[in-house]
């Protein structure tokens, strides 16, 4: 049995988590800044750095205490090194580099979108692989191939915004609040979803890749014609029928990609990741397609879709299995990618591991 304190401040959350042999999630605490960023609209990477500092010690003495156990009784310490904000990301990777070189434990890099495809595994440990992953966050929208465990290949990503960065600036164009996915999601339910025919971006090369910028210009337009910019919900049906034709415009995007990655791949496992998997509409979207595709379909939690640490500590366990350790000069790197086989090189183990100190 082996137990692993991960640690994730890609963004704008403050999150640790304890998790035992790969799924048991014993203690999962998020610090989140929404309060610190909702009057921006977005997140203020400054203010999210501060915020960290403040959060990451009383973060991760509560997953602790939530758990049970002390450091005595972890095994590894994992951390997320990217992709995300720098600021944010160095106050996770100096926390973990600090207790791994202080308790002499392992420290495991984890790609930070490798933690998002690998979400859906805490509620559903056998899934089988091949898979296609789509994962749909405020940074990132892509779809990877996943033929075996630890292994990524980029098919598509998005050539501007990420999906949920759409949701945050229609809803923060709208008057809706911040962060705008879940605020649209809740406003849409039961609206006229097919009010508007919204445009969808098309690749002209034939790429998967996604765009979403065209789609948020036109509710700009369309916004600005209705008299309906920053009126908020007050503003009733004729908004609810904008965001509900948006929404719809996204997921159809979103699933129709979906399919054809999957057909590219011959594959018919498909994982949703990040805080746009949390859509209802969306999940009721691939709930339906799956019977006539012949899909089978795993979700995160709700716990799991938004940024938090237990993905992390599910991930950074095919590291620790493998020995796949990183040094102490671990740094964060704000453009980490995930497409190369293991998120990263396996490095050395380092020299003063838990046995040694016994
Ligand atoms: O995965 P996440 O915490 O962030 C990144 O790693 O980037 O996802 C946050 C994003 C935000 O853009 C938020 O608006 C969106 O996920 N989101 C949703 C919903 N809940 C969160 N989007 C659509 N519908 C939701 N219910
Ligand atoms: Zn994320």
């Amino acid at each position: 049995m082996a137990r692993i304190l991960a640690i994730e401040t890609s963004c704008d959350e403050t999150a640790a988590a304890v998790v035992e042999d790969r799924c048991h999630v014993l203690a999962s605490v998020i610090a989140s800044q929404d309060d610190v960023h909702a009057r921006f609209g977005g997140v203020v990477p400054e203010l999210a750095s501060r915020r960290h500092l403040e959060c990451i010690a009383p973060v991760i003495a509560e997953a602790l205490e939530r758990a049970s156990v002390s450091l005595d009784r972890i095994d590894a310490i994992a951390v997320t090194q990217g992709p995300g904000l720098v600021g944010s990301l160095l106050v996770g990777v100096c926390a973990a580099k600090a207790i791994a070189w202080q308790r002499g434990l392992p420290l495991i890099a984890v790609n930070h979108l490798e933690g998002h495809v690998r979400s859906p595994f805490l509620l559903h440990p056998g899934i089988a692989f091949p898979a296609v992953a789509l994962v749909v966050s405020g940074g990132h929208t892509a779809l990877y191939a996943c033929p075996e465990e630890g292994v990524y290949r980029l098919i598509a990503k998005t050539r501007d915004d990420a999906a949920g960065e759409a949701f945050d600036k229609v809803a923060k164009l709208l008057g809706l609040g911040y962060p705008g996915g879940p605020a649209i999601d809740k406003l849409a339910e039961g609206a006229n979803e097919r009010a508007i025919e919204f445009p969808r971006a098309a690749m002209k090369d034939g790429s998967l890749d996604f765009s979403f910028s065209g789609l948020k210009t036109a509710v700009r337009v369309r916004a600005q014609k209705d008299g309906l910019v920053a009126k908020g919900p007050a503003a009733g049906e004729p908004m609810r029928d904008v965001v509900a034709s948006f929404q719809r415009a996204v997921v159809e995007v979103l699933v129709d990609t979906t399919a054809r990655a999957c057909e590219l791949e011959g594959v018919r496992t498909v994982l949703l990741a990040g805080g746009v998997a949390r859509n209802r509409r969306l999940r009721r979207a691939f709930e339906e397609a799956a019977p006539a595709r012949g899909w089978t379909v795993y979700a995160p939690a709700d716990a799991h879709t938004t940024d938090n640490a237990a993905m992390i500590g599910e991930a950074a366990f095919l590291h620790f299995e493998r020995g796949s350790f990183a040094s102490l000069d671990l740094n964060a790197d704000a453009a980490l990618k995930l497409g190369g086989g293991m998120s990263r090189p396996a490095p050395p183990r380092p020299s003063s591991s838990k046995e040694d100190r016994r």
